[in-house]
């Protein structure tokens, strides 16, 4: 049993606030906490069984960080992309002349495994020195079963070696690959076949598609949904990025676990999601990157209620973001959260969007998963641009990183 004293904690505990306690102490047993409180409070029959004590020095500590939606695992970069949308081609024009998600689809069936790896594993480590203790990563950039398996094995491998929890999500309904070219009821087809294979293999937690102009309908997305339920999988989905398709309406029919992007809602979609239980998944770096003007309803989501996650959507084509934490200041200038209401996106609503109740919070009986970091307040998170104030990053219960 461990005792970690001096820590001013944020808990992050009941639907709002920030928990704040000074002097507060954690004990942790193997991999989840046995108590959180103030150290004068420590009851005395925990106190004696301590094996182990660290005195963390005042510093705050908050939930350990949690990515909910990237797309870590592919093959090349698209900055060229990125030039000619500053030209003036538009992200549509560009993969509606075959780049976009299908450029990076060729680099990635190219790429080995081993390479796949590698250029991964780096984007990973950069998220985790800023203390993402759990991440979730879509496949997607594949599109046929051997490729998506290839992309999920990765993203499994990841974990272990890097020592992170990775919810893998399987994102056959990415786009329509070349070999399926103007047969995109065929592709999904073959998406929803692929799925029963992934899922046995151990490689699948949830199930997204991008529901959109560019992407597949709302009728195909039932499809995918459909197979996704028959196998007692979750869904999410890229919903309302571009356009407003009523995707939502549809996740929420199947009780998504998030609905992910939704600059495009509309008010039923805002209804839709209000007491489905759905996370609505705010993607600031798409937003930013993309130049979009148009913003996902936030006023109208908090009224409805709706819990809501920040996530960096790492991708090379609309996202090249490495670092939650930008992404929590950004929610917070772009898409005028709170401070609060951003942590709580990047901690326990994320944890919601991925379907986990065993962490985001500090708490007994939830995972030892906490952050360490030089700041005398969680608002701090928000505040800096491109300043990592982690100090320690705490795994279920061991020590992951550390600067101190
Ligand atoms: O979340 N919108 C669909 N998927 C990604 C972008 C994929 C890409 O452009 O490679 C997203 O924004
Ligand atoms: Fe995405």
């Amino acid at each position: 049993m461990k005792l970690w004293t001096q820590a001013h904690l944020a808990t992050l505990t009941g639907e709002s606030g920030w928990g704040l306690l000074e002097h507060g102490a954690l004990v942790s047993e193997g991999e989840h906490l046995l108590w959180v409180g103030a150290l004068d409070q420590l009851p005395h029959e925990l106190a004696t069984q301590i094996d182990t004590q660290q005195d963390l020095g005042g510093a705050l500590v908050t939930p350990g960080l949690i990515d909910a939606h990237t797309h870590l695992v592919y093959g090349g970069l698209r900055a060229n992309e990125f030039e000619q949308r500053l030209q003036g081609a538009s992200y549509e024009d560009i993969a509606k002349a075959g780049g976009g998600i299908r450029s990076t689809v060729t680099a990635t069936r190219a790429a080995s495994e081993a390479q796949l790896y590698d250029a991964a594993a780096k984007r990973l480590q950069a998220l985790l020195n800023e203390g993402v203790t759990t991440v979730e990563i879509k496949s997607g950039y594949g599109l046929s079963l051997d490729a998506e398996l290839a992309c999920l094995r990765v993203a499994q491998r990841l974990g272990t070696a890097l020592n992170v929890d990775v919810r893998k999500t399987y994102l056959g309904a990415h786009a329509v690959p070349p070999e399926f070219a103007g047969r995109a009821d065929a592709y999904v087809d073959a998406v929803c076949g692929w799925m029963a294979a992934l899922q046995q293999q151990g490689l699948v937690d949830a199930v997204d598609a991008f529901c959109e102009g560019i992407g597949f309908t709302v009728a195909q997305t039932r499809r995918v949904f459909e197979t996704a339920r028959g196998l007692g999988l979750p869904v999410k989905l890229h919903a309302e990025q571009l356009s407003d398709l009523g995707g939502t309406q549809l996740a929420c029919e199947f009780g998504a676990l998030s609905c992910d992007h939704l600059e495009y809602l509309s008010p039923a979609g805002v209804q839709a999601l209000a007491g489905s239980g759905s996370v609505a998944t705010l993607l600031p770096g798409a937003y930013y990157f993309l130049r979009e003007t148009k913003l996902p309803p936030i006023q109208a989501l908090r009224e409805a209620g709706v819990p809501m996650a920040i996530a960096t959507d790492h991708n090379p084509g609309t996202s090249p973001a490495l670092s939650l934490l930008l992404m929590i200041n950004m929610a917070c200038t772009l898409f005028r959260l709170t401070p609060e209401e951003a942590v709580r996106g990047a901690t326990i609503n994320a944890a919601r969007a991925l379907g986990l109740k065993d962490r985001g919070q500090l708490q007994a009986g939830q995972r030892a998963d906490f952050c360490v970091w030089d700041a005398a307040h969680p608002n701090e998170l928000a505040y800096f641009l491109g300043r990592n104030p982690l100090l320690l990053a705490v795994r279920g219960g061991q020590i992951r990183t550390t600067r101190m």
